[in-house]
């Protein structure tokens, strides 16, 4: 699956960045906003040995924002587009679709505020879910607005809640005090369903943010990718500007989104950089698994199995079976050798298992003829091919 997903990301100019496990805290508590759960409950912190804070990364935006800046891509006047691939590091308590330690893919894009610039991402987005067997989930997208928007939507979301409050869950009576938007992304049934009678939170947005979004749709409309606006979707950072998004498969339970990302445009510049406009997402690994495992209905084994076994008759043989497969190798065919004292009955049923279509062997009376005999598992077949054409025959046969 990352093999595949890094050719799509090729396909549209993405270069990988690595950035540490380990950073200092700050990096995170400063981007992700401090209130936020991720930052207050979910972090891993420790004190290293010289007495400083670091944490574990939570997720990759902070940590590419730091590095952006640190290599001073942020004054390139230019497009940098980023993608990342790695563990990240939750302490929530595990369940279904939620780890401790799972892997994201991630995407960032900074240096354009175009809203076709979201689009292309999106884009991005549904190619990879698509490319991973994962293409059933549904796109939600919604606008939450610019910082200048922030205050009016949040006094008068806290006007709206203040009105239901004996009837929000005790989080939500918290989350009503630091950030009233987050009461939509509340699991509860009841918070869920006051959020879903209130106004939409896009309706507090300025002209810009509307006009912003509306091209954006237009974009997803001209490409033909499907997509739902859904108000209740606002992201659970506090980095996001305007447009927000969520892949949810459904099926997947509780935890059912497989990616999310979204538009953040004021965060480069409050980390100490250009305030250059950014835009990105990250997808669960983990859970596009089994979101594929859903898709396909079957367990999907993603390993790449070795084509051909160089199996051996005798011990003395087994360093001329390793010359003979680094030999397949050296043309790019995939095989196992057979490096043990084992009967060649076994060895065979050990190729048998892993699937290996050719099985190539050079005895004692092959050596003497300067051939190899090369096994058709599937055929049952065997042929005696010189020695200095075996190798040839061999992807022939593979390829047939
Ligand atoms: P996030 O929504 O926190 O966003 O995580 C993105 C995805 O990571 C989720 O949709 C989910 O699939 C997966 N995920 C999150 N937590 C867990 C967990 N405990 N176990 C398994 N999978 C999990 C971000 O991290 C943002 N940095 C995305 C972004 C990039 N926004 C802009 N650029």
């Amino acid at each position: 699956m990352e093999s595949r997903a890094r050719q799509v990301l090729e396909l549209y100019g993405y270069q990988e960045v690595r950035t540490p496990l380990i950073e200092d805290s700050a990096v995170f508590t400063r981007s992700l906003g401090s209130a936020e759960e991720i930052v207050t409950k979910q972090m891993y912190l420790f004190q290293d040995r010289g007495g400083r804070e670091v944490a574990l990364r939570p997720e990759g935006t902070a940590s590419v924002v730091r590095a952006l800046i640190e290599r001073g891509l942020d004054k390139t006047g230019g497009l940098t587009r980023l993608y990342y691939l790695g563990p990240m590091f939750r302490a929530e308590r595990p369940q279904a679709g939620r780890r401790r330690q799972f892997h994201q893919l991630g995407v960032e894009v900074f240096g354009s505020a175009s809203p076709y610039q979201d689009a292309e991402v999106l884009a991005l987005l549904t190619r990879l879910l698509r490319e991973a067997g994962a293409g059933a989930a549904v796109l939600k997208i919604n606008n939450i607005g610019c910082r200048q928007d922030r205050p009016e939507m949040v006094k008068r979301l806290k006007e709206y809640f203040k009105g239901h409050l004996d009837h929000l869950c005790q989080e939500c009576k918290l989350r009503l005090e630091k950030n009233p938007l987050r009461i939509f992304d509340c699991k509860q049934e009841r918070c869920r369903s006051i959020a879903h009678e209130s106004n939409k939170p896009s309706q507090w947005a300025c002209g810009g943010c509307r006009e912003h979004f509306d091209k954006a749709r237009q974009a997803l409309d001209l490409l033909g990718i499907p997509y739902e606006v859904d108000h209740q979707i606002v992201r659970g950072l506090d980095y996001y500007t305007r447009t927000v998004f969520e892949a949810v498969h459904e099926g997947l339970g509780a935890q059912n989104a497989i990616g999310a990302g979204g538009r953040y445009d004021d965060l480069v510049g409050q980390m100490g950089g250009e305030p250059v406009p950014a835009v990105g997402f990250a997808l669960g690994l983990e859970r596009i698994l089994m979101a594929q495992e859903q898709e396909a209905k079957v367990s999907v084994s993603s390993a790449k199995r070795p084509q051909v076994f160089v199996a051996t008759v005798s011990p003395a043989e087994i360093p001329k079976g390793l010359a003979l497969a680094e030999a397949l190798r050296e043309k790019g065919i995939a095989c196992v050798n057979n490096v043990d004292d084992r009967p060649l009955k076994r060895q065979l049923e050990q190729a048998e298992k892993w699937g290996c279509v050719l099985v190539a062997i050079q005895g004692e009376a092959e050596r003497s003829k300067k051939v190899v005999t090369v096994k058709q598992m599937a055929a049952r077949a065997q042929t005696e091919v010189p020695e200095d054409q075996w190798v040839e025959k061999v992807k022939e046969l593979l390829a047939g």
